[in-house]
């Protein structure tokens, strides 16, 4: 079913996802010996340079982001080779006959990989096509934003599939080339004694966390536009969601897959305007102090006064059988107290107790899957402290441990983007998002959106370093659960 490409094209060939993650991430398919033999990499970026230049471009970015254990001259020098640039500025229509003479030959296949601002997308995909680089063989991989809100995800996507069918278009979200994103999928459905209690029968909620210590990182152009809810909801974090969520999917393909995913997204609870004020809490970090070191907080950064949240809390519900009553508790925010990604999963309490206040207060068990920084998976479970205890037996939670490093330590923890552009290359697309997928998120996010500018919400504030407003602990103590802590 693989069906890989004999060249790539990548838009945004300079930029700084190129070079934190998308040359490193080439470099070590190459490394690996993971790219097709033949393939040549066209990149592409405004300003003028010749090949050689831009060799030295990518070799510095390697030198730079590339880990220190992965750096090997004589292969630098191999995956340079691959390496070729052709200046286009997308918005010029006459920038794609050059593009279209370097690429030459697509007969072998293309992929393209546009990480420029959607805002070019359009003229782009019109430009590509213009001159012979859309037909059959070639297929488009798209980075995120896609769109602020469903009318412009729609806009967008229109845009794209008036020139690419769906089965070439690949749509990325980063945190599905994560191993550990992916263990997920292994989690539930290689083992079976998950499936009978996974269920609004077995769990009493699920938690998930993504807290950042970063903060604006000179992306205030970007940001500003979006906010936590759009730039993490609304995409990574629905997507685990719907990992921790779907049906059992038939087939490991990209279809059943994709189609059980989008009917999470679906069953997703709107919420109305009344809902939203206790339902979410949203924040905006002040001055404060992160791993020890004090940093300004979010307007000071930016240099005038912001209403966009840096933090958003959720509780969200799933409106199907499987999940009637469990809320999904959603929280992520930049210069939080730890960068911790991580999905808790608290199972139902026992149904009787016979310790009964003896033995020490009975912990619900709860799953914890890690992502990062660290990346395991534990089971909470109670268990006998050895003692002689005279009046019954004395229990205490103790982790079952998976560490993920530990047991997988012969292998090298890659780049999510190696995944995503060895799947892109291969024509593969079970990790990419499908746009059903895309606008069912997108109608429930604005739902969201809706409900605070009716109420004209706005962001709270937190010290950085800490784990956002006040809010965020009472949105879930008010159900009388307590979020996962270390
Ligand atoms: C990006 C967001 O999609 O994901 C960033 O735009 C965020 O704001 C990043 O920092 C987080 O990715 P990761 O892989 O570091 O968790």
């Amino acid at each position: 079913q693989r069906n890989p490409v004999g060249k790539l094209l990548l838009f945004g060939a300079t930029g700084d996802l190129a070079q934190r993650m998308l040359w490193p991430s080439l470099y070590g398919l190459h490394a690996d010996g993971l790219l097709p033999a033949g393939l040549t990499i066209v990149g592409s970026a405004r300003g003028d340079q010749n090949d050689d230049a831009f060799r030295a471009f990518v070799q510095k970015a390697l030198g730079q982001f590339l880990a220190a254990d992965r750096k090997d001259d004589e292969k630098i020098a191999s995956f340079l080779e691959r390496l070729f640039f052709q200046p286009a500025d997308l918005s010029d229509p006459t920038s794609f006959a050059p593009l279209a003479e370097k690429v030459g030959d697509v007969s072998g296949g293309l992929a393209i990989y546009l990480s420029t601002a959607p805002s070019l997308f359009e003229p782009a995909v019109k430009g590509l096509e213009s001159v012979g680089l859309a037909g059959e063989t070639v297929r488009i991989a798209l980075e995120k934003p896609l769109g602020y809100d469903l009318a412009s995800s729609r806009e967008i996507n229109d845009t794209v599939a008036a020139v690419f069918p769906e089965d070439r278009i690949f749509r990325i979200d980063h945190y599905l080339g994560k191993e550990t994103v992916q263990n997920i999928l292994a989690l539930r459905f290689g083992n079976s004694f998950f499936e009978p209690v996974w269920n609004a029968q077995g769990i009493d909620n699920v938690q998930i966390t993504i807290a950042e210590t970063v903060g604006l990182e000179d992306r205030a152009g970007y940001y500003e536009g979006a906010g936590a809810l759009r730039d993490m909801v609304a995409n990574h974090m629905l997507q685990l969601v719907a990992l921790i969520a779907m049906e059992p999917p038939a087939l490991y393909d990209g279809a059943a897959i994709r189609d059980e995913k989008a009917k999470v997204f679906r069953s997703l609870r709107k919420f109305t305007p009344e809902d939203v004020p206790s339902c979410t809490v949203t924040g905006q970090y002040e001055e404060g102090a992160v791993s020890g070191k004090v940093v300004k907080g979010y307007d000071d950064e930016l240099g005038y006064d912001s209403n966009v949240e840096t933090f958003v809390a959720i509780k969200a519900h799933i409106d199907n059988w499987r999940w009637q009553g469990v809320p999904f508790y959603l929280r992520t925010g930049k210069r939080m107290a730890k960068r911790r990604s991580e999905i808790a999963i608290q199972f139902k309490p026992v149904p009787h107790s016979m310790f009964s206040g003896r033995g020490g207060v009975l912990q619900p068990n709860t799953l914890v899957i890690r992502l990062q920084p660290e990346e395991y998976v534990q089971l909470l479970v109670m268990a006998k402290e050895p003692g002689l205890d005279r009046d019954g037996i004395r229990l205490r939670e103790v982790p079952l441990n998976l560490s993920m490093d530990a047991e997988f330590a012969g292998s090298r923890r890659r780049i999510a983007y190696e995944r995503l552009l060895l799947d892109l290359i291969e024509g593969d697309q079970t990790l990419f998002v499908r746009r059903d997928e895309v606008e069912a998120q997108w109608t429930w996010i604005d739902s969201i959106r809706a409900g605070w500018d009716a109420n004209q919400t706005k962001p709270k504030h937190y010290a950085a370093g800490t784990w956002g407003p006040a809010g965020a602990i009472a949105l879930t103590e008010r159900d009388g659960v307590t979020w996962q802590d270390d």
